[in-house]
């Protein structure tokens, strides 16, 4: 049976390199799912076209990372059909064998809601939206708002809100090194191999 990781949390909690983290210690695969919202909104046109056509070329767009890209995918993510899109390609990624570790804001609660281990990974919003800031090289002040807005998005929409599945493990990062914070949720991987 491959062993699934579902870890989800607001923007810049610190998931996704928690998600790479514990890719690379046990050689698992490793599916950053905001990208592909990232990629439906940066395509334009018909979002539910966009989701039901993509590759994984879209998946490689530079502009990808951007804070425009975010927002832009916060907003085609509450549309219930480009979600419906997307289910099935992160459903069938996360039984790869010896293992997938998924990075998201559903994963636990709508996508693998069977995955053998779900973390769900918070941080204060000034300390998420520094490291954001510090990352992109943008204004922190500016950052914050705009995470302040993706957040009140993603965890009002109707459909697949952001929230903890109730067996997910809560980690804050808020005081924690990223360093911390991973070799915790190894050890509780191992617990469960
Ligand atoms: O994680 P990232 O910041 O790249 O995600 C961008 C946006 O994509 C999120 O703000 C959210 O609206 C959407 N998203 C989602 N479900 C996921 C992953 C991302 O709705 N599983």
């Amino acid at each position: 049976m491959p062993f699934t990781i579902a870890i989800d949390g607001p923007a810049a909690s610190g998931k996704g390199t928690l998600a790479r983290a514990l890719a690379d210690h046990f050689r698992f695969h490793h599916l950053d799912t905001g990208l592909l919202y990232r990629a439906v909104g940066a395509l334009g046109g018909d979002p539910v076209a966009a989701a039901e056509n993509l590759s994984p070329q879209d998946l490689l767009r530079p502009d990808l990372r951007t804070a425009e890209a975010g927002q832009a995918a916060s907003r085609v993510a509450t549309d219930p059909q480009v979600r419906a899109a997307l289910v099935d390609f992160q459903r069938r990624f996360a039984v790869q064998e010896p293992g997938a570790v998924l990075d998201g804001r559903d994963i636990g609660t709508v996508i693998c809601p069977d995955a053998a281990l779900k973390l769900y990974v918070t941080a204060d919003d000034q300390t998420r939206a520094a490291r954001r800031a510090a990352e992109l090289g943008a204004d922190p002040a500016e950052m914050l708002v705009q995470l302040r807005e993706r957040d009140a998005r993603d965890a009002a929409r109707a459909t697949a809100p952001l929230r903890p599945a109730e067996d997910a493990v809560l980690l804050d990062t808020t005081a924690m090194r990223i360093e911390d914070a991973a070799a915790a949720a190894i050890v509780l991987v191992q617990a469960r191999l």
